[in-house]
């Protein structure tokens, strides 16, 4: 029997496959494709103090085996998520976790975090720390919000680490810390997140990137820069695995352009012990449920008793 349960600090997971934040809204737009109950975890849609409208349109486009998105972070706010989404959630009974965000204010994530400590299907917090499109925005009906050339949390090891230190004092939930691949050193930042007590990091959010109209000479994304995501940022993506992988004891949720089996198990190979299906999820909504099953005859076929046993287990 192929085993496939994993363990993220005290949270048990039935198999290691997850939906990435932001791709799978909050789940049940997506039960009438697959049977949810079968995922390992999904994790929502970030979520803020205050609902968020989010960036002007256009805000997604496709690129060479990926996509760019800027969509700001929209979403109703906690309260209409504790009070329309939750309930949801919890008859659907998939495991949870809950990504959270504020425009880098430490006492927003603290208040988020705190809200969420009382509600028992909440598995897992997510701090997204790492979501490059809060920008400035010119429209008064949309929230003004980061200066361009403002650092993310993500950027900068000890705003990372007073930021996880703030939400492990204020949580009693596993907490998750989510990782830009825009930084020079993934290394430095991993570690801060672990020594200020988080269970285990995700990497990675999307790329800076743009791409332009040739006719109009206009950005295709309102915002101008925007986050790729898909198969394009796989290859970065299992580079920063391998790398805090072999230099940070801790959990790894490995995102990135994953869509199929064979780019799953590149991610476990490289040092993760979960990854998060994303940009895949709009390819193909199954592509998760697929995923597992592959994992599973992957196991059989290579008579490897449990997924562990490949964590990491690149050869050099
Ligand atoms: C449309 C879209 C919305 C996203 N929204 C969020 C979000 O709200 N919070 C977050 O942490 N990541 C968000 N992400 C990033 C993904 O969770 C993931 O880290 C990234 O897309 C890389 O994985 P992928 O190549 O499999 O998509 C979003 C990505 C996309 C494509």
């Amino acid at each position: 029997m192929a085993g496939l349960i994993i363990n993220i600090g005290k949270f048990k997971l039935k198999n290691p496959v997850m939906m990435a934040s932001g791709t799978f809204g909050y789940a049940e737009e997506f039960k009438d494709f697959i049977d949810l109950r079968k995922i390992g975890a999904v994790v929502t849609k970030t979520i803020t103090l205050k609902p968020r409208q989010g960036n002007l349109m256009p805000r997604t486009c496709e690129t060479p085996q990926g996509m760019l998105n800027s969509i700001g972070l929209e979403n109703p706010g906690i309260e209409s998520f504790i009070r329309d989404k939750l309930p949801i959630l919890k008859k659907i009974r998939v495991p949870l976790i809950v990504s959270i965000a504020s425009e880098g204010n430490a006492q927003e994530f603290i208040a988020l975090a705190r809200r969420l400590d009382k509600f028992k299907e909440v598995a897992a917090v997510e701090l997204n720390i790492s979501c490059p499109n809060i920008k400035i925005n010119r429209s008064p009906s949309h929230q003004a919000t980061r200066p361009q050339n403002q650092k993310l949390i993500a950027q900068d090891p000890r705003a990372t680490y007073n930021l996880v230190r703030a939400a492990r004092k204020n949580t009693k939930k596993v907490l998750i810390t989510k990782l830009t691949p825009n930084v020079t050193d993934i290394v430095e930042i991993a570690r801060a997140a672990k020594e200020a007590g988080s269970d285990a990091v995700s990497l990675i959010n999307t790329l800076n990137a743009m791409s332009i109209d040739v006719d109009t000479r206009k950005s295709k994304i309102a915002a101008i820069t925007a986050g790729l995501s898909g198969p394009a940022i796989r290859p970065v993506a299992i580079r920063m695995v391998w790398e805090v992988y072999r230099k940070v004891k801790i959990p790894i949720v490995g995102i990135g352009g994953i869509v199929d089996t064979h780019s799953a198990l590149e991610f476990f190979i490289a040092g993760a012990s979960a990854i998060a299906v994303g940009t895949g999820n709009f390819i193909n909504p199954k592509a998760s449920i697929e995923i597992i099953d592959g994992i599973k005859k992957y196991l059989i076929r290579n008579k490897i008793r449990s997924i562990k046993n490949i964590v990491g287990s690149l050869k050099i």
